[in-house]
């Protein structure tokens, strides 16, 4: 017995002095196993060793018990920004030659030290005529994830095609050494691994200049380490940003101009007459909400937000979302729902009274950012500006079905009420495109709202900035 307690003593110790490989303890099992995607023959595959590996592998195939294809792909090591320089390598491999509509199981790991168990994941549908199903939600952290268990059960039970993460995770992903980031991916894994999880960031994986994010993940496209990036799915193209370039100057005035031109253009792709045939449904997402009636003092609580305006009218998104006739936008960082009527400009712009969301003549925005996390709920104003339709503080998330080219449904679900839809809203469009000409379009603002906020984003940095 006492010989026992030793043991465990000398290996607390080896954790706390990190001399984890001087003690003989090795950490090469695969963890954190996460999977995106962006089309119906391809799945990325991405997993955490603690110790490096000789090879990254994946063995797949259609059966359990045959796994015969392999593929290979890389590791990259990520030391972490804070003080213990906790260290981990996070590998990569493509799968590209798979069938569409089909269940593949998989192991991840490396021929000389492991695999992990066996894991599966449905590939979409080929082209673009089947109806996607998401389940939606931002601000989903390692504690108070309230609505993790209803939405891994509805993954295994094949509700969904992906799931989007709207920014913020875990609370934070570089919190104590980083062993925040670890639990939260590991705790979000059997969701994350058999269901494309595609992600934006937000403004809590600012530290170390977003590097938990920017490692961890792996998107398509991989613009500036996935930053930002857009992916087809059925007859959706799904257009993921980064709000926090708006908020974070610290880490470079630049990028804020190359992301603004980098979305300019793929708006631009997205509304050519050929590529919106193919894909009539443009969805853009991000983190921070052009919009919303909270009583916190948020950018979005602003009448003219950055986010949606910029900065003495240059850089905003609005108008740029508008032009190219982006349908739907979606948003979180307030831990609530908000459904807004399609608006522009402040301005309500529904298709008529009687049915607001056919046919609307400007985007239609949702804040989902209520799934769960230590921060508790943002409440609201007491009073609903006229462009609000519906809120709730409850947790919860946003499922969403692309039914086809002309209808688009999506309801919010409400853990706290035992996962009823408490709302629900068809998009209807008969045409997509650019929105007709605006009478009143965004004017340069000139106003000392704006420029206090540029004035405060230089001196302070950014951080800290609400
Ligand atoms: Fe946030």
């Amino acid at each position: 017995m006492a010989s026992l307690l030793f043991h465990t003593k000398l290996l607390f110790l080896c954790f706390v002095a990190g001399l984890q490989f001087a003690c003989g303890l090795v950490q090469y099992k695969p963890q954190q196993i996460h999977i995106s995607s962006s089309s119906a023959n391809q799945m990325i595959v991405v997993w955490s060793t603690f110790d490096d590996t000789k090879d990254s592998l994946v063995f797949y195939g259609k059966n359990k018990g045959g796994l015969r294809s392999l593929a290979s792909g890389k590791s990259t090591k990520f030391v972490d920004g804070g003080s213990a320089h906790h260290t981990q390598y996070i590998h990569e491999v493509v799968l590209d030659d798979l069938d569409a509509d089909t269940v593949y199981f998989y192991i991840v790991g490396s021929y000389s030290e492991g695999f992990s168990d066996v894991l599966s994941f449905t590939t979409w549908p080929a082209g673009n005529n089947w109806s996607p199903r998401l389940a939606i939600y931002g601000d989903f952290g390692n504690a108070n994830a309230q609505s993790l268990p209803r939405l891994q059960l509805e993954a295994a039970t094949g509700m969904y095609d992906a799931v989007l993460h709207v920014g913020d995770f875990a609370y934070n992903m570089a919190t104590d050494n980083a062993q925040v980031g670890d639990e939260f991916m590991r705790q979000i894994e059997p969701l994350a691994s058999s269901i494309p999880y595609m992600t934006c960031p937000g403004n809590h994986e600012y530290a170390y200049n977003f590097s938990n994010y920017k490692n961890r993940f792996r998107m398509p496209g991989d613009t500036d380490q996935q930053m930002y990036y857009s992916f087809k799915m059925g007859p959706v193209r799904f257009i993921s940003t980064a709000t926090e370039y708006f908020f974070f100057p610290k880490y470079g005035m630049y990028q804020m101009f190359r992301h603004y031109d980098w979305l300019k253009k793929e708006l631009e792709d997205a509304n050519k007459p050929e590529n919106r045939a193919k894909q009539p449904w443009v969805i853009a997402f991000g983190h921070r909400p052009m919009y919303c009636s909270n009583n916190d003092h948020d950018d979005c609580t602003a009448n003219e937000s950055v986010v949606r305006a910029g900065f003495l009218g240059h850089l905003g998104w609005e108008k740029l979302f508008y032009d190219n006739g982006v349908d739907i936008a979606i948003w979180a960082h307030e831990h609530s729902y908000e459904r807004l009527w399609p608006i522009y400009n402040r301005e309500v712009k529904n298709g008529s009274t009687s049915h607001p969301y056919t046919n609307p003549t400007a985007p239609v925005h949702i804040t989902t950012g209520s799934a769960g996390c230590q921060e508790g709920h943002d409440r609201f104003n007491k009073t609903m500006p006229a462009w609000s339709a519906f809120r709730s503080d409850d947790y919860g998330y946003t499922r969403m079905k692309v039914f086809n080219a002309t209808h688009l449904y999506m309801e919010q679900v409400s853990d706290d009420q035992g996962g009823a839809v408490i709302d629900k809203i068809m998009v209807v469009k008969d045409k997509h495109g650019s929105y007709p000409y605006d009478a009143s379009p965004i004017k340069p603002v000139g106003g000392s709202e704006i420029y206090n906020k540029l004035q405060n984003l230089l001196r302070k940095g950014g951080e800290g900035l609400p």
